[in-house]
């Protein structure tokens, strides 16, 4: 499937999960966001020191798991121990960081469309693009995935295993014509950040069956601001913010 496939729908993204109402990039969170609405997930993947794929944000497990160490420096076992949650609010003790695995169980048998962004700029977990493509595969759940970086090599690499696997462009800045950059990596998305977005731009980029998909809107405004643009789909940490929106859309 190309990136074409992704211009015909507008995803609701929930960022790291409804990461407004729950513990950010948690089973909670990923739950929540089915009920909100969301129809899509954006989530953090990083290894563990025993090479097992987890959900996470930060390099470091001290933000939201209380641990002064690195995810890289940490094998499973004990990370599974860690409460993910309590930083939110003690009523999400419970919450561990999550495997791949999980979230993939969890959505197998939805329509959910994943954004599995690769946390790799800092720490460059060397073949992580194989072992998320190979267990994405195992699942059958290729044709709902989209892999995003801030690490373009690693996009490339993705396309060089798996040819069909959509992948989206990480970016801060306004690149000029992203289109073409997209092209020229074979990349499927731009995943920009919500300043880096001009209606003109979405429309071009759909002419050339590239979808964007701005990164983390919130605001009511912003939020309508960016659905006007017509763009493909939207990064929230409110997906219930965003639904609301877009049934409001199909109905005028
Ligand atoms: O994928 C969109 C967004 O998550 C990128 O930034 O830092 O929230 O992972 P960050
Ligand atoms: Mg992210």
């Amino acid at each position: 499937m190309r990136g074409s496939a992704l211009i015909q729908q507008t995803i609701n993204f929930a960022h790291r999960g409804a990461s407004a109402y729950c513990p950010e990039n948690t089973i909670a969170a990923f739950r929540h966001a089915i009920e909100l609405g969301a129809t899509g997930i954006e989530t953090d993947v990083q290894r563990t020191k025993d090479g097992r794929l987890v959900l996470i944000h930060d390099e470091s497990l001290k933000r939201t798991a209380g641990d002064p160490r690195l995810v890289k420096d940490v094998e499973y076992g004990e990370l599974a121990g860690l409460d993910a949650g309590s930083w939110f609010s003690a009523s999400f003790a419970e919450e561990r960081v999550p495997l791949l695995e999980e979230l993939l169980e969890l959505a197998k048998n939805t329509e959910l469309i994943l954004n599995l962004e690769l946390k790799n700029g800092v720490v460059p977990y060397e073949g992580i693009e194989a072992e998320v493509i190979s267990m994405v595969q195992a699942y059958g759940m290729s044709e709902r995935i989209l892999i995003s970086s801030f690490n373009h090599y690693s996009l490339v690499q993705c396309k060089k295993i798996a040819p069909g696997i959509k992948t989206g462009i990480l970016y801060m800045e306004g690149l000029y014509q992203p289109w073409e950059y997209a092209k020229s990596i074979q990349a499927d998305a731009l995943h920009a950040y919500k300043f880096a977005v001009l209606p003109q731009w979405v429309q071009e980029a759909a002419g050339h069956g590239i979808a964007y998909h701005p990164f983390t809107v919130n605001e009511e405004n912003e939020l309508e601001r960016l659905v006007g643009f017509g763009v493909s789909g939207i990064i929230t940490d409110y997906p219930d913010r965003l639904n609301a929106l877009l049934r409001r859309s199909e109905r005028s």
